[in-house]
């Protein structure tokens, strides 16, 4: 199952790493939270939903130990977001459909996977930021040392669901799921980060 994640999502993984500009050379500490209100405009709506479809259903996951939305919510308020601001910050409507288990499974695998690219967007940040007061990179560091431990712990959930399902239905609608999240998260991060100034 995860080969096949890793495989059939590659194209999109392209796509969307292309969309990410945290790397440019020019990168200011405006552009960084830009970047990080549209991903808490994703990640807000899209982890409620996978909280409704699997922490009762797939609690080996342990997904409430993953939000990401605290972290990103850390970052903001460094950057001089408050709760008033943080609520207008605008929602992506356009989330991928996950109708079932299977889809959020593949959904929760971008998210997760993510944390990997993660550590070397998270070193490229801190050199870029040398003595830039832009905070501690709560929602790169991620699991910080347990970053890796946390990736494994995932796959082998996902590789007994997947086992336990057994059903080539159930692999391709996980499959679905990843590509249509590395999708909508590129297409929004596009719309978001181009261009826009900071919304704090
Ligand atoms: C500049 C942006 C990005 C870079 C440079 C990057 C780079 C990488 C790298 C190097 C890996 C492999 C890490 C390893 O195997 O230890 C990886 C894995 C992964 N990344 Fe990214 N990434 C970026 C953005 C993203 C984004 C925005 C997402 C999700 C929306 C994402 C999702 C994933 C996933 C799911 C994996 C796991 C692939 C697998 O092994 O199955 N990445 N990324």
């Amino acid at each position: 199952m995860l080969l096949r994640l890793k495989t059939e999502t590659r194209p999109h993984h392209e796509r969307t790493e292309a969309a990410v500009r945290l790397m440019d050379p020019g990168l200011t500490p405006g552009d960084y939270r830009r970047h990080l209100e549209a991903l808490y405009g994703f990640y807000v709506p899209l982890e409620a939903q996978l909280a409704a479809r699997l922490e009762d259903a797939v609690p080996a996951l342990r997904p409430h130990e993953r939000w990401k939305v605290p972290l990103l919510e850390e970052d903001l308020r460094t950057l001089g977001h408050d709760d008033d601001s943080l609520a207008k910050l605008p929602r992506c409507a356009l989330l991928p459909a996950l109708p079932g288990v299977p889809e959020a499974l593949g959904c929760f695998y971008v998210l997760e996977g993510s944390t990997l690219g993660g550590q070397l967007i998270l070193r490229h940040l801190k050199r870029h930021f040398t003595n830039v007061p832009v905070g501690d990179f709560a929602f790169f560091q991620a699991y910080g040392d347990e970053v890796g431990p946390m990736w494994r712990a995932f796959g082998q959930s996902v590789t007994e669901a997947a086992a336990q399902a057994s059903s080539s239905d159930f692999d391709a609608r996980v499959v679905k799921g990843a590509q249509d999240t590395f999708d909508a998260f590129g297409a929004w991060l596009l719309r978001e980060t181009a261009h826009a100034p900071s919304r704090a």
